[in-house]
């Protein structure tokens, strides 16, 4: 287990400058937390290169992107793209006349799914044929990007991979009745993950959410022995999550989503780095807040810890920054509802007595209960009913903030990190977000 490593201070100026290379490990989505480091790079001058995970055609084949998505990814982004497919998992991976994991699921039945049994040895085939495609098209790739890092550049890589849930109908209903799912339509997390199902996700988030920073770290150690004796600095960051300090009843308090089913890869993933960072390899992974984006959008309540931010952001000193956040966050509410109001739902919320349980740091992560799943989602739904619109949410105004924050914290901090993990937890972020620095 990871020792709790909290960033505290804001970290200085980072060096990074025009003609150094940040090189985002997995695409850019509007709303995702690379877009914070993506902007830092820019702001610096940096020349941006990505990559792309690929697309899948009708009939299940990967591919490159073509001219448009190429073009039209290229630029939302800001810089180039390798369009060579770095789709992680397996689960569509087939090796001779085995089915893929995904081809196996297809003739589960959503009232028959908690006895299926797979064929675990077509799925450890499937795991080393993914495995093995995702390494020759990385090899690929890092020979690329030698070629485009110029001699000495300092190189920053961010790896922002994750998910891996297997792409089949069945997986729906499921995942909605463990993570959505309340009364008689709640189902246990254990009881998933226990299951065969709940094993063969665990496979394929272990694969996307931790290997491919492995994979990234092994592949690239050509251009880290290059940069080096050119004098440059290679150092890689991934985008961690294992829980966050907000504000409960004015104290700075450790809790966590619950059930987050991802956080066993997440553990392997702050393991990768450590063992990284003992060969000398600058590989950091920063856990970071509860925010929405494309891939949070599943766990309904994992928004409700975003809503204190706006008391961190006055106990952080407030100021024009905060003022501006807070008054866009009331624009956004009902007629004749108020930020103060939003708030105390908030408050009542995570400082109620049935979540002490799980605000146990050593035994995370946490299954849920049909209590605390009930009681999450209907204080999610109570505290979403406030907004105006849907479409228009406080939680979106948020998470544009601590996606911002956090960019900035892991930026400056990735250019000399003391260890291979940090939690970034409110209070940092929240100085970050009204310092005018
Ligand atoms: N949203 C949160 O609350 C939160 C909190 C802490 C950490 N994080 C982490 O931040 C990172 C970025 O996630 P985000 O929430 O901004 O969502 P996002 O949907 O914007 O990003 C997900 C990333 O995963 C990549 N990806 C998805 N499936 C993949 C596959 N099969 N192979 C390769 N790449 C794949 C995507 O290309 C994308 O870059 C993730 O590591 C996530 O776990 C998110």
């Amino acid at each position: 287990m990871t020792t709790y490593n909290a960033l505290r201070d804001l970290p200085g100026q980072a060096g990074y400058g025009k003609g150094d290379v940040f090189v985002l490990f997995g695409e850019l989505f509007g709303r995702g937390y690379a877009n914070g480091l993506v902007e830092e790079a820019r702001k610096a001058g940096m020349t941006v290169i990505g990559i792309t995970v690929g697309r899948r055609d009708p009939d299940g084949a990967l591919r490159p992107l073509n001219g448009q998505e190429l073009a039209d990814s290229e630029a939302f982004l800001g810089g180039k793209i390798i369009n060579i497919p770095l789709e992680a998992g397996f689960d569509m991976d087939r090796t001779g006349p085995a089915p893929s994991p995904a081809d196996q699921l297809k003739g589960i039945k959503s009232d028959g799914w908690e006895s299926a049994e797979l064929d675990w040895d077509a799925v450890d085939r499937s795991r080393k044929a993914g495995a093995a495609r995702f390494g020759h098209n990385l090899a690929k790739v890092s020979a690329e990007l030698d070629r485009m890092i110029p001699a000495g550049a300092n190189v920053l890589f961010s790896h922002t991979m994750a998910g891996g849930i297997p792409r089949a109908r069945i997986l729906m209903p499921v995942m909605n009745r463990v993570f959505k799912g309340q009364g008689e339509r709640y189902t246990a997390s254990e009881f998933f993950w226990k299951s065969e199902l709940g094993r063969l996700c665990s496979l394929c988030f272990d694969e996307v959410t931790a290997d491919t920073f492995g994979h990234l770290i092994d592949a690239t150690g050509p251009i880290r022995e290059r940069i080096a004796s050119q004098g440059g600095k290679v150092v890689y960051t991934a985008y961690g999550y294992h829980g966050c300090e907000v504000l409960i009843n004015g104290v700075y308090t450790w809790q966590s989503y619950t059930p987050y089913l991802q956080g066993w890869a997440k553990m392997r993933l702050e393991e990768i780095a450590a063992r990284a960072w003992e060969k000398g390899v600058r590989a950091t992974v920063f856990n970071c807040p509860e925010i929405q984006t494309n891939s949070s959008a599943l766990f309904l309540g994992v928004e409700i810890s975003l809503y204190p931010l706006l008391n961190a952001m006055e106990k952080e000193g407030g100021g024009p920054a905060a003022d501006r956040i807070r008054t866009a966050c009331g624009s956004l509410l009902k007629h004749g509802v108020t930020v103060e109001e939003l708030l105390t739902a908030a408050e009542a919320y995570l400082s109620d007595p049935l979540l002490e349980p799980f605000r146990e740091f050593d035994s995370w992560p946490h299954h849920n209960t049909s209590a605390q799943a009930a009681f999450m989602l209907n204080s999610a739904n109570a505290m979403l009913e406030m907004n105006r619109d849907p479409k228009e949410i406080v939680c979106a105004e948020l998470s544009r903030a601590v996606f911002r924050a956090v960019g900035r914290l892991m930026f400056r901090t990735s250019w000399a990190a003391a260890a291979p993990v940090y939690w970034l937890n409110h209070d940092v972020v929240a100085r970050q977000s009204v310092s005018a620095e």
